[in-house]
């Protein structure tokens, strides 16, 4: 792993923009790996302007988000689908039959986990993946606890996602408590991974990730088996803490 200090969120997402816009223009039929949350808005947001200013090219990439809620259908504005479509995909030349997402909506939700992985597969596999990290270590919603073997799987949300995300919802009660994501092992098959780290809230989560032991009840601690990660992370979120991995990269 090697990590890259910025100073803040905005460098952070031009950072990680720059990042991304270098894969895909080394190789525009790219499998991407996208996430959600509050921490790759501004990321989409600059390659939304680097799309508009230089031209960038989206027509051939193919993207897997890494999770759903189940019971929120595509054009319910709390939906993972939503949001790509919100923040990214309806201002980028991206063709939407190649942006893949699991169905909130399945009828059944283990064969579309089971369809969701063999797609993966039969695409071969994700170049770059996108994370995000939660304030408990999780990566995609696989939360503490999960197999690191584990593919793409229906997950029981942890009391302190669901609180983190009460913030999309108008009430807490409105959170779903149960998503499909990619499983940890579907995750580490990714070619290349791309952590994207900030604020104080994250502090905690990425000491334990920099300094702890790699072991399935801190989920992202899994990236350090992992042969190709950048976590990019604002000085928010690496804040006073001492981070004793060697690799640091300053910018
Ligand atoms: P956030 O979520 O980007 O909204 O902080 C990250 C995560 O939970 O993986």
């Amino acid at each position: 792993m090697r990590i890259i200090e910025v100073k803040d969120y905005q460098q952070m997402s031009n950072r990680a923009a720059e990042f991304i816009i270098e894969k895909v223009v080394q190789n525009p039929s790219i499998k991407l790996g996208l996430a959600t949350g509050g921490t790759p808005i501004g990321t989409y947001k600059s390659l939304i302007e680097d799309h508009k200013m230089n031209g960038t090219s989206y027509q051939k990439v193919t993207t897997f988000n890494l999770d759903e809620y189940m019971g929120l259908s595509g054009d319910n504005k709390n939906s993972y689908r939503y949001f790509m479509n919100n923040q990214l995909f309806n201002y980028i030349d991206m063709n939407k039959a190649k942006t893949n997402i699991p169905s909130g909506i399945a009828a059944d939700f283990q064969e579309e986990c089971n369809r969701y992985e063999d797609l993966i597969a039969k695409h071969g596999g994700i170049d770059l993946q996108i994370l995000g990290i939660g304030g408990n270590g999780h990566i995609g919603f696989n939360e503490p606890g999960t197999s690191f073997g584990s593919k793409t799987h229906i997950v029981k949300l942890a009391p302190s996602t669901i609180q983190a995300n009460a913030r999309f919802f108008n009430r807490i009660d409105e959170v779903p408590t149960k998503a499909i994501t990619m499983g940890i092992a579907t995750i580490m098959k990714s070619k290349e991974i791309l952590l994207l780290v900030s604020g104080e809230k994250k502090k905690e989560a990425l000491f334990r990730l920099l300094n702890g032991e790699i072991n399935e009840s801190f989920p992202a601690s899994v990236l350090k088996n992992h042969p190709c990660v950048t976590i990019i992370a604002d000085k928010a979120a690496i804040a006073d803490l001492k981070i004793h991995y060697s690799a640091k990269v300053p910018m």
